[in-house]
């Protein structure tokens, strides 16, 4: 074995220890591996992400309007932006039946035209090409003085992410578990922030992972703001993610969803949802009003449904 190979097999080893360490529940290789093989870049732009990035666009515009600045806390950031006629989204083309139904509509309701901006000052020329992740639409609406805080596994993913950030002084980008940054860096120093959890549900254990999370994060940082994704693939997941919530004793938990089709128990995704727990005042109304132009827009068909309830209230 040459030094070269030493020194990676070393680094392999200590990045086990590491990943061990910081995420008992996993055994490092396999399931790290099993873990990474979903790339956003196939997903950007499609329905879910239009629902995802409207909710998240509307609670840093309500945190922005206290002067204090923030963390903006991101799990599961992705690589920072997307190519929409790049081979990986049009492969599956899932953002034509996304924001492309949504880009340059002369009817825009006002809780779209923020998160429509960022999308907007990616595609100066008018053309959709790029599509926003969440880090980049953080990064277009934070202030001078607000941090941005962003994780990412995926050895792909992360350089992109990386470089897109480095020139950014209010940011932080490292490769770790996302769920780790729950205990690590909460509470944030001002005592105020906005968390996104995002992950791709690729393990089942993530439904699991993100209610552990959130609770570590409440404990050390009730008054956060926290918003959970996630897909309805099997509806029974989500009623039992829902009542696993329940059972924390949070309060103020606000269920935001949007539903392509209805209910079915063959593979696919059939909706998705923000579960936000201490929601800014304004956006139950806000979303409530948003909602049903949305799914007019996104499923001309009509099939499908929206919804906004209080799983837990105050
Ligand atoms: C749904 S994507 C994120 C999309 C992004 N938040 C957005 O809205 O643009 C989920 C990402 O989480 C990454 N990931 C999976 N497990 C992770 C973990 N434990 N910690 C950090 N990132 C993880 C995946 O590599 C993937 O890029």
């Amino acid at each position: 074995m040459t030094p070269y190979h030493l020194s990676h097999l070393l680094r392999w080893v200590f990045n086990c220890q590491i990943f061990h360490l910081t995420s008992n529940l996993y055994l490092c290789s396999g399931v790290l591996n099993l873990m990474l093989s979903y790339r956003h870049s196939f997903h950007a732009g499609n329905h879910a992400d239009v629902l995802k990035h409207t909710v998240q666009s509307l609670i840093i515009e309500s945190l922005k309007e206290k002067e204090k600045p923030f963390l903006y806390l991101d799990t599961h950031a992705g690589a920072g932006r997307y190519q929409l006629s790049g081979e990986y989204a049009e492969r599956t083309g899932e953002y034509l039946e996304g924001v492309a139904r949504v880009w340059q509509r002369e009817d825009l309701p006002q809780e779209l035209k923020v998160y429509m901006s960022a999308v907007a000052a990616l595609n100066p020329s008018g053309n959709l090409r790029y599509y926003p992740g969440s880090p980049f639409i953080a990064q277009h609406l934070l202030r001078q003085n607000d941090k941005l805080n962003l994780t990412e596994l995926h050895p792909s993913d992360f350089p992109l992410l990386r470089n897109e950030f480095s020139r950014d002084n209010r940011s932080r980008v490292v490769r770790e578990d996302g769920y780790q940054q729950l205990k690590s860096q909460l509470p944030p120093q001002n005592r105020r922030g906005f968390i996104l959890i995002d992950p791709s549900y690729e393990l089942k254990s993530d439904y699991q992972m993100v209610v552990r999370g959130i609770q570590e994060g409440y404990k050390r940082f009730a008054t956060g703001v926290y918003a959970l994704w996630y897909p309805v693939v099997l509806r029974q997941q989500i009623k039992r993610l829902v009542k696993d919530l329940e059972a924390t004793g949070i309060r103020r938990i606000l269920q935001i969803e949007l539903a392509v089709r209805p209910d079915s128990d063959q593979r696919g995704m059939t909706a998705s949802g923000m579960i936000v727990i201490n929601p800014p005042w304004k956006l139950e109304q806000q979303m409530k009003s948003v909602l049903p132009w949305l799914h007019q827009v996104l499923v001309p068909e009509g099939t499908g449904h929206t919804m906004v309830k209080w799983i837990a209230p105050e």
